[in-house]
């Protein structure tokens, strides 16, 4: 869907379609060269918003690109990451000695994301990597050594390109930050 397909749900697009595939593009270029010796990486998605930015990436990128996924959660019932992550769905790949490459949507507090670099390095990986098209610098609770950003954008709570509020908005085609109005009274 497009953003004008959603009325007033949006208080504006922050990165459009064309400039996520522009940047998409350029990112693939510094992976593959910084993969052009030896075995291409596995590239590990995290479900559910991953999903968009690993079909395009995976698509850009000219080298076979293996494919593998996880689906984690964080523990508590506060909305906020707590850190202490649960693993909902493992890899079904055996990685020691593999170079990982994690392909992620949004670093937000990078609780998440530290956590899991550590979870796949202690599986014996070679390398673990990430990759994300978006990032909250302000919003960073932890250090996250990131080899590829797409965009480092501001705090708010965005929609669009794989991300949701309620499982909804994650077709829509560009990152759009939701209208208050849409979460009020939550
Ligand atoms: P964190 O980096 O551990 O705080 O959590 C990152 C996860 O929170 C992401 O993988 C998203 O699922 C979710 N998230 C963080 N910020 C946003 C946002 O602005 N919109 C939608 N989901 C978000
Ligand atoms: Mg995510």
């Amino acid at each position: 869907m497009d953003a004008k397909d959603l009325g007033d749900d949006l208080a504006k697009v922050l990165v459009t379609e064309a400039e996520l595939r522009v940047r998409l593009a350029e990112m693939a270029r510094e992976i593959e060269a910084d993969y052009d010796s030896g075995e291409p990486p596995l590239l590990v998605g995290v479900l559910r918003g991953a999903v968009m930015v690993m079909a395009d990436l995976a698509r850009e990128l000219r080298f076979h690109a293996e494919m593998d996924w996880m689906a984690v959660s964080s523990y508590g019932a506060s909305t906020k990451s707590s850190g202490v992550v649960r693993i909902l769905k493992d890899l079904d790949t055996e990685i020691a000695g593999r170079d990982v490459l994690i392909v992620e949507d949004i670093i937000d507090s990078g609780l998440t994301l530290a956590w899991l670099k550590e979870n796949l390095e202690s599986r014996g990986a070679r390398s673990v990597r990430i990759c994300t098209m978006l990032r909250k610098p302000e919003a960073a609770k932890v250090e996250v050594d990131v080899a590829y950003v797409g965009f480092d954008i501001p705090v708010d709570f965005v929609v669009g390109y794989g991300l949701d509020y309620a499982e909804r908005y994650r077709n829509l085609r560009d990152v759009a930050v939701l209208a208050t109005h849409v979460y009020a009274g939550e």
